[in-house]
C-alpha cells in the first residue's frame, strides 16, 4: 500500500512517527499558520528561548522530585510491608531503640543539602539568564502599560499605540527577533502571563519591569493577567500574534495610517465626540486624545473586543456599544446610553477603523 505521494506504507509511518516526535520536541513545533489561536496554555510546551529554559529548569526540579517521591515511598512500602502487625508479635517488648547512628544523621542531612544546593543553583542559573538576557539580535521594544482591565501597547520605534493584541515577528533559527517588553500599570498591580512564551512577571505603578519573549513558532498565544486587579481581573487577556516577519511589517505600516475618515462616517464621527467618546478613547488625527481606554485608531483590525472578552464581530460590537456591562460587568466603560440614531451612527463610524 502507498501514500498519496507513492511512499510505501512502511516509509510513511516512520516518517509521520518522526515528524510527531519533532513536534513533541519543545520548541521545535514547525510552523503553522499565524491564525491559529494555541488555546491551551501549557508550561509543558515552551516557544522560544526563556520558555524553553524555564520548562529544562522545570524538567530538572521534577526528576529530582521523582527520585525522592520514589526513594521516600519505596522506603516507606518496604518498612509497612516489611514490619506490618503480625499475630505471632510479641506486644510485651519495645523493638529495638537506636540512639545517634552517624551513619543515618549523615544520610538524612548531607544529601538533602546536597540536592537543595543542586536545585538553588540550577534555577539561580536560570532566573540570571531570563533576566539578564543576551540577545542575538537587537529586541523590537514594546511598551505595556496595564489597565483595569486592559492593556495598552506602545511601539516607540513605530509611534504606534494599540491595545490588547501584541504584534510580533516570529524567531528563526538564522533570523532571530527578540522582543523586549517594558511593562508599568497605570493603577493598581497587574501581572503578565503567556506560558508558552516566558513565565509570568509584575506590572506595578510607579516603576517599571522588564521582559522579553523570542517565539519560534507562529499562531496566536494567550495569556492572562495574574494579579486580581479588580472585578474584570480573569478578563484582563492578553493576545500576542506571532507573524512572519513580513506580516509583522505589513502590520506596522497599516497601524501608521491615520485614522480612516470616511466622508459617509462623519455624522457617527461628529456623534462620538459630541457623546465624550474622545475623552477616554484616542483617535489618531481627530480631536479625540483621551488615554482612559483603548486607542481605537485602527479598532476593526483587532480580532477581539473587551481585551480578548469576546469576537470582534458584528453583534458583539453592538452589544458593546449598547453597554459594555453586558460582555464585560464591572469593566470601566459605563452604558453611554445612546438613542437609536446616535447608536447607529457611531457603530458605522467605527466600523470604518480600519
Ligand atoms: Cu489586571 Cu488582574
Amino acid at each position: 500500500m502507498t501514500s498519496s505521494k507513492g511512499l510505501p506504507r512502511k516509509n510513511f509511518t516512520f516518517g509521520r512517527a518522526f515528524l510527531l516526535l519533532i513536534a513533541a520536541l519543545p520548541g521545535t513545533l514547525a510552523a503553522q499558520s499565524a491564525d491559529e489561536v494555541r488555546s491551551v496554555q501549557n508550561i509543558f510546551a515552551p516557544i522560544g528561548a526563556p520558555a524553553e529554559m524555564i520548562h529544562q529548569t522545570s524538567i530538572l526540579v521534577l526528576l529530582i522530585c521523582l527520585g525522592i517521591f520514589v526513594i521516600v515511598g519505596g522506603l516507606l512500602f518496604y518498612a509497612v510491608v516489611r514490619y506490618r502487625h503480625r499475630p505471632t508479635d510479641d506486644d510485651t517488648t519495645e523493638p529495638p531503640q537506636v540512639y545517634g547512628s552517624t551513619a543515618i544523621e549523615l544520610a538524612w542531612t548531607v544529601p538533602p543539602i546536597l540536592i537543595v544546593v543542586v536545585l538553588a543553583l540550577a534555577t539561580a542559573r536560570t532566573v540570571g539568564e531570563i533576566q539578564n538576557p543576551k540577545f542575538a539580535a537587537d529586541p523590537l521594544q514594546i511598551r505595556i502599560v496595564g489597565h483595569r482591565f486592559w492593556w495598552e501597547l506602545h511601539y516607540p520605534k513605530y509611534n504606534i499605540t494599540a491595545a490588547n493584541e501584541i504584534h510580533v515577528p516570529v524567531s528563526y533559527l538564522s533570523t532571530p527577533h527578540p522582543v523586549e517588553l517594558t511593562l508599568a500599570s497605570a493603577d493598581v498591580a497587574h501581572g503578565f502571563w503567556v506560558p508558552e512564551l516566558n513565565g509570568k512577571q509584575w506590572l506595578v505603578p510607579d516603576k517599571e519591569t522588564k521582559w522579553w519573549i523570542q517565539p519560534t513558532s507562529l499562531g496566536i498565544y494567550l495569556g492572562n493577567c495574574t494579579v486580581l486587579c479588580g472585578y474584570q481581573h480573569a478578563n484582563m487577556l492578553i493576545r500576542i500574534v506571532v507573524q512572519t516577519p513580513e506580516d509583522f511589517e505589513k502590520w506596522i505600516s497599516q497601524q501608521r495610517q491615520p485614522a480612516n475618515q470616511n466622508p459617509n462616517a462623519e455624522a457617527g464621527h461628529k456623534a462620538f465626540e459630541s457623546n465624550s467618546c474622545g475623552s477616554c478613547h484616542t483617535i489618531e488625527g481627530t480631536i479625540s486624545q483621551g488615554v482612559f481606554g483603548p486607542n481605537l485608531t485602527h479598532f476593526m483590525s483587532r480580532q477581539t473586543l473587551g481585551a480578548g472578552v469576546a469576537p470582534n464581530d458584528d453583534a458583539n460590537l453592538k452589544s458593546w456599544l449598547h453597554d459594555p456591562q453586558i460582555l464585560k460587568p464591572g469593566c470601566l466603560m459605563p452604558d453611554m446610553k445612546l438613542d437609536q440614531t446616535q447608536f447607529d451612527e457611531i457603530l458605522a463610524y467605527l466600523k470604518t477603523l480600519n
